[in-house]
Parts: structure tokens; sequence; C-alpha cells
């Protein structure tokens, strides 16, 4: 029997690739850069599933000219990128990557955290540009980490698994989010349910780990900027368009909060005018599940979602409502 057709969007982990072959005929686009549109319309029309990435927009177009799909796994726990009632609408099984890249990002939100705090970048671009002309008192003077309040906006997986290493630096830990966690979580992690405007007054580093959607965009925007100290950090290692990017950059241009450590960007892979010359801003580009071992995992879990689906006839463990 003919094996189903599936398509690969983006250069994978070798063993993602093994797995998809043993099972379908996979047409592979193995470059670095993303699919363009018009290849994906074109090469998903006789494909039966689809391995796609967070930067492939899986929306009523591409369910039209994709007749026989029935499955898409996405490379990524966000699914943002996938619109869900249009698949459901159409039969098409939705699966993602929870779990595997929770403590890679987790551990992600940290190195921006603490290289934006203690200005890591300019005091390893101060040594390659040859600055550096021995021990100075007052030479790029950071903030410090211990003790202080880490504010958490979402409290899934990821952001528990931040607040969970804020314990080694004895910090105080508030967060917000729509439901709240149990007592037992809120007792291990030692955190504190508190609205989102008490987040934004009152602490140093304001992490994001909230899905996308209508109720989020934007949601650290100018208001919230006025609202934060001063002296205070905002991490993003979620999606960009939670933050308002223009009023994010405003406010790191006026001095209204100290820094940022950013991860992802509202117009990805651009920037809004003005941030690549932010000094108080860490710039990575959405690095934080970017381990060998966790893009392997996530590579395993994606192809496995599509087995799950269209060779098993179940449904996958990692299908999205
Ligand atoms: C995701 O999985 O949603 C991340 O943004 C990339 O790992």
């Amino acid at each position: 029997m003919a094996k189903q057709k599936v398509l690969v969007t983006r250069r994978v982990p070798k063993e993602c690739l093994a797995l998809l072959k043993d099972h379908f005929d996979v047409e592979h686009y193995n470059q670095e850069t993303a699919i363009p549109r018009k290849r994906l319309l074109r090469s998903v029309k006789n494909k039966d599933g689809l391995l796609c990435m967070l930067t492939d927009k899986i929306d009523p177009e591409l369910l039209a000219a994709a007749p026989r799909l029935r499955a898409v796994s996405t490379f990524s726990v966000g699914y943002d990128h996938v619109n869900i009632p249009a698949c459901k609408a159409r039969g098409v099984a939705v699966a993602n990557t929870p779990g595997v890249l929770t403590e890679s990002t987790a551990d992600f939100t940290w190195a921006l955290l603490m290289a934006a705090s203690r200005r890591v970048v300019e005091g390893d671009s101060y040594m390659r540009g040859g600055k550096y002309k021995g021990w100075d008192p007052l030479m790029i003077l950071g903030t410090d980490v211990f003790g202080k309040t880490l504010g958490v906006i979402g409290f899934g997986r990821i952001g528990q698994a931040v607040a969970k290493r804020a314990g080694g630096f004895s910090m105080r830990v508030l967060y917000y989010d729509t439901r709240r966690a149990s007592p037992e979580a809120e007792k291990a992690l030692n955190a504190k349910f508190v609205p989102l405007d008490k987040i934004l007054r009152e602490s140093d580093f304001v992490s994001v780990h909230t899905v996308l959607d209508k109720n989020t965009r934007h949601l650290l925007n100018g208001r919230a900027f006025g609202l934060m100290k001063k002296s205070a950090y905002l991490i993003n290692a979620a999606r960009g368009p939670i933050v308002d990017e223009k009023a994010l950059v405003r406010a790191l241009k006026s001095d209204k909060i100290r820094g940022a450590g950013l991860d992802v960007y509202e117009w990805e892979p651009k920037m809004a005018p003005g941030l690549a010359s932010c000094k108080n801003a860490v710039l990575a580009p959405h690095l934080a599940s970017a381990s060998l071992e966790t893009r392997t995992k996530m590579g395993i879990m994606a192809a496995s979602g599509l087995i799950d689906a269209l060779v098993c006839g179940a449904r996958s463990p990692y299908c999205v409502d």
C-alpha cells in the first residue's frame, strides 16, 4: 500500500525526519528559512499530514489548498499561528510539543534576566572592543537579582518553572494568570497570586509567559510600562505581540523602565524601529527552546503527533483541542 504523504516545512533534527520516513512519503523543504507561502500552498495540495513551524500560518486559505489534509503537527508548544476552529471545522487534528521544552525555556528566561540585569552583553562588547583598561568601581554597574521581586505573568508550565528557579535567588514571587494555581503549587513555589497591576507596580523583574490570543495582545503596553518601577526589567520569551514593541522602545529610551531581555518580537523576525540601538535591551533570536536535547525531543514529538493521527488512527496525547 502506498505510504501517506506528509510535508515538512523546514530543516529539522535527523531523528524527526527518520521517524517520519519510516511511516510516510516525505516531502521536505530542507532550508533554514521559512517555506515561501506560495510553495507551501502548492506543496500541501496532495498531503495527508503537515509538520509545520511557528512561522507557517495554518489558516482557511491553507486548508482550502489541502483537500486531503487530516493532521497538522507544529514543531512548537505555541499554536497561535494555527487557526484551531478552522482546523476543527475541517476535521484536521492539530498536535503540538508541550512539556519537553519547559525547562530549556525557563533556563533561557533566566539567561535573559541575568544578562540584562548584569549587563553581560555590554561587558562582552567592551572586552572585544578593547575598551577595558582595568578594574573600575563604577564601570558597567548592573542591578542585583538576589532577594528581589519576580513577577510572572502566565503561570502555566513555563511560568512555574521560571518561578521555581527564583527560589535559588531568595526572591519574592508574584504571579498573575486568568486561573489561579493550586494551593500546593503556590506553596511549593512560594508564589503569591495577585492582580496584574500589582505585579507591574511591585516587581523588579516582570517575566511574560502567557499564550498569545486576543486578550493578551499588547497586554504589556505604554500604560503597563508607566506602572512599572523605573528600576524594573521586562523579560519576554513567550510571544512578541504580547508586548507593544513601539511602546517598549519608548519606555527603554526614556528610562521609564531600566531594561529588557527579549527572545521574541512583535513583527518577528523584524524588530521595532529603535530597538536595536537600545543598549539596555538584551536581544535574542527566539532561542529559548534551542538546546540540542530539547529540539531533538520536540522533533520526535512533532513527528509522533502525525504518526498518532495518520497511522495509529488515534488522537495524539499532544492534540490541541
Ligand atoms: C514554542 O515552542 O512555541 C517556542 O516559541 C519555540 O520553541
